[in-house]
């Protein structure tokens, strides 16, 4: 991918954006330059590794009963702090986190909320392989009345922004207002994201496909036959060879479809029966699906478009198909057919 832009800083693009096309209010441009700027210090932390304390466990347990790392908690503080005082938001919600943060009564509260995956790709953090932040941004609806759980439920399409920031040989933040897909490099010596592709678009086909493989066993019929499928290679009915990638951060994987194209899945399986998938809706396929669509991509669970999907609770789990749009449309064809 080759860069298609004179790098211009990040606050230059949200003001010059906004000029155009009036999509990005004068908070919201404060909320992402805040995001932007606690995803710098969540980097610098990761890049100190063994060197700064911020490797293994914390020895703690999240909601989902996962066990903490200790940058999934410093990540989680970061983002935290740095939001809580700017008057841009009501409240934060966060994969790290039970319940929603309201925004301390010594700050103003503003009219967006923000939820986020502080730290994606925990696994890796101890390995050094990439890892990253996932964020979505909402607006509050109901003005005037106390912040809740409740407002925070909105479908994926009613977005009002979302975006990643991708901790790996370089630091990338990849942003959507609704109006296609920017993406910035972090520049270690200005210490600024810069512009380095804009209007982002991820090709229709592909032979590239993710999804954690080891799990096969466990898949329903329809996902066994796409990925059947594409092993079969030219020999079989897709009639080319695929290849396979998983990073086991989704972000890096989500990351390499938005740079050459591909498909990412993470299936509902039948360990667990009762729960729709392993990733969250909330924090991490409705950010993800917005920028993917944004990017001519699409997102599906296997039946249904992600950013349709009415949040039942914060911390809801949903099955994944997302990327380039034809093999996407192939694998929900299977579900759909399958009923
Ligand atoms: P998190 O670290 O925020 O809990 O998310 C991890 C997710 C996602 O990033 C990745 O695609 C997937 O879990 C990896 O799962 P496996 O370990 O099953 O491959
Ligand atoms: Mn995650
Ligand atoms: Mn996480």
């Amino acid at each position: 991918m080759k860069n298609t832009v004179k790098p211009i800083s990040l606050t230059q693009y949200l003001v010059e954006h906004q000029r155009r096309n009036g999509s990005i209010p004068g908070d919201l441009r404060l909320l992402i330059e805040v995001v932007a700027r606690a995803c710098k210090r969540i980097s610098i932390a990761v890049n100190k590794g063994a060197l700064g304390d911020v490797l293994g466990s914390a020895e703690t347990e999240n909601v989902q009963g996962e066990v903490q790392k200790k940058l999934d908690v410093i990540a989680n503080e970061v983002l935290i702090e740095a939001n809580e005082w700017g008057g841009h938001l009501a409240a934060m919600a966060s994969e790290e986190m039970d319940d929603i943060h309201i925004v301390p009564h010594r700050y103003p509260q503003g009219e967006y909320l923000l939820l986020f995956d502080p730290l994606d790709g925990s696994s890796n953090i101890d390995v050094n392989v990439s890892i990253g932040t996932i964020f979505s941004v909402l607006k509050k609806l109901d003005n005037g009345v106390k912040v809740s759980e409740a407002d925070f439920l909105q479908p994926g399409r009613q977005q009002a922004a979302a975006g990643y920031c991708v901790y790996g040989p370089q630091t990338t933040l990849v942003l959507t207002f609704g109006d296609g897909v920017a993406m910035f490099t972090l520049d270690r010596e200005q210490g600024s994201f810069m512009l380095t592709h804009d209007n982002v678009r991820i090709a229709p086909d592909t032979a590239e496909f993710a999804i954690n493989m080891s799990n096969k066993r466990h898949w329903s019929a329809p996902m066994n036959r796409y990925i059947d499928e594409c092993l079969a290679g030219k020999e079989g009915p897709r009639g080319k060879d695929f290849n396979m990638r998983w990073i086991a951060s989704m972000v890096a994987d989500v990351h390499r479809i938005m740079s050459r194209g591909g498909i990412f899945m993470y299936p509902w399986d039948k360990r667990e029966p009762e729960k729709a998938g392993k990733l969250r809706l909330m924090y991490e396929a409705n950010p993800m699906a917005f920028l993917i669509e944004q990017a001519g991509g699409a997102a599906t669970n296997g039946k249904q478009r992600i950013l349709d999907l009415q949040p039942t609770k914060l911390h809801e789990r949903v099955s994944v198909m997302l990327g380039s749009k034809n093999e996407v449309d192939t694998v929900t064809a299977y579900h759909r057919e399958a009923g």
